[in-house]
């Protein structure tokens, strides 16, 4: 039986087209829907070009109802990845796919992360702090931003001559090389 994803993105969405990607010829797992609360998001574009379903959602639909996970049991949707969406996961979803709903943080948390640490916020904290390292890491969503277990981490190095912009670009690059694939393994254990 095939194995379905939803994910939720809400800007560029550059590591929701890595992992369309990723699956597109895959013979058990589709990406079969985007769900955004950003109507100019990019990640909207993608999934045009993909033809992939893509729901815009507010914040009345996500915290006041439940009709989202009335959609993703429509869409039978085995697995959620969240790739840059910023709002805290309400408890009845947090609850529907406990073990099966993953984030990725642009750093090696627990450092660098909680409420308002997204984006370049991140790169330049750790600039600022003049880390010697920084990454990624993938963890299982709870309530709590950036909160729940640690799947995944990837490091790497950093140069005292490093801007913001050049981080963010490293870690951009293991967050594309590493994301589908831990994806992957996730919903083949399921
Ligand atoms: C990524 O850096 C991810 O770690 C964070 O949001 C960003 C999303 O980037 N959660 P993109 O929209 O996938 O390009």
């Amino acid at each position: 039986m095939k194995k379905h994803i939803a994910i939720f993105a809400s800007g560029t969405g550059s590591n929701a087209q890595k992992i369309i990607e990723h699956f597109k010829q895959h013979e058990n797992i589709a990406v079969s829907l985007i769900i955004s609360n950003n109507p100019t998001a990019k990640v909207l574009d993608i999934a045009r070009e993909n033809g992939i379903p893509a729901l815009l959602i507010s914040r009345k639909d996500f915290y006041q109802s439940e009709d989202i996970l009335k959609k993703l049991n429509e869409y039978s949707i085995d697995f959620v990845v969240l790739a840059g969406f910023l709002w805290l996961v309400p408890t009845y979803l947090v609850n529907a796919f406990t073990g099966r709903m993953v984030n990725i943080h642009p750093a090696l948390l627990p450092k660098y992360g909680g409420k308002g640490m997204y984006g370049m916020r991140v790169h330049e904290a750790v600039c600022r702090a003049e880390e010697a390292e920084t990454g990624i890491t993938i963890h299982f969503v709870n309530e709590q931003y950036d909160d729940g277990d640690v799947v995944f981490q990837a490091k790497c190095p950093l140069r005292r001559t490093d801007t913001p912009e050049i981080i963010a670009r490293k870690v951009q690059a293991l967050e594309h090389r590493h994301f589908p694939e831990i994806i992957e393994k996730l919903i083949l254990q399921l």
